[in-house]
């Protein structure tokens, strides 16, 4: 690594770990990397494509085809499947029922991995997932290990949600998140986990201000 400077966002779903990892990187003028929409990328492909997430010739093989990029505009995420625009699609019900599934595959994980440490070989940049600070950059300088009250969270997912998804309710949500929990903690590859060096940030009370100020105090003395 050189010297460039990582922060390393992880924690549950839900918990603001991308309001966070946008608003830091915008402030630091850092680039933001959103290492979920990955996961939740290669999980439409598979969906679309049929793929047995029990036959890894399969998996391998759509792995090659499968071709992700990221384009920063206002430190949104909009990334890009194959070329085709999937930011939207990547957030509904589908999508996100499947992609704990999809992120415990040994095979998605390796490469996912792989092409993130490469985003961060000579750039500053935020990313924000599960096993940022544990697996995918170990020696990044600042990690924050972010969590909030379940129901908390719940709400939060709702009001972002609820607008494009007229159909769903608030305890499909809890639901979903409950079971995004269990499967991110007890699954065998890169379990979700604190790093040991990493600072926990409990934001259930704070906003995003709040949140954003003590990040930074965090990130300044590397600066
Ligand atoms: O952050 P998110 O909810 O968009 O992430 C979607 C899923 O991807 C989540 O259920 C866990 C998985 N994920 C992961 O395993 N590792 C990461 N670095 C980021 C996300």
């Amino acid at each position: 690594m050189g010297n460039n400077i990582i922060v390393a966002i992880d924690g549950y779903s839900s918990c603001g770990k991308s309001t966070l990892a946008k608003a830091l990187a915008k402030k630091l003028h850092f680039i933001y990397v959103d290492s979920g929409a990955m996961y939740r990328a290669v999980a439409l492909y598979f969906l679309r494509n049929n793929i047995d997430l029990k036959d890894p010739e399969q998996i391998a093989e759509a792995l090659k085809n499968i071709h992700l990029n990221f384009h920063s505009r206002d430190y949104q995420t909009h990334i890009t499947l194959n070329d085709e625009e999937v930011s939207d699609e990547i957030r509904l019900m589908p999508v996100s029922e499947t992609v704990s599934a999809v992120s415990a595959i040994r095979a998605v994980r390796k490469e996912m991995v792989k092409q993130q440490q490469r985003m961060g070989r000579s750039k500053n940049i935020v990313m924000d997932g599960r096993d940022i600070g544990t697996a995918v950059f170990p020696d990044a300088p600042v990690k924050i290990f972010m969590t909030a009250d379940p129901k908390v969270r719940a709400e939060r997912r709702f009001k972002e949600l609820a607008p494009k998804n007229p159909d769903i309710t608030l305890e499909d949500i809890f639901e979903n998140l409950a079971h995004r929990d269990y499967q991110d903690t007890t699954r065998a590859e890169s379990p979700l986990v604190r790093a040991e060096d990493a600072i926990i940030l409990d934001n259930t009370d704070l906003t995003p201000d709040e949140q954003l100020l003590f990040a930074l105090s965090r990130v300044e003395p590397f600066l």
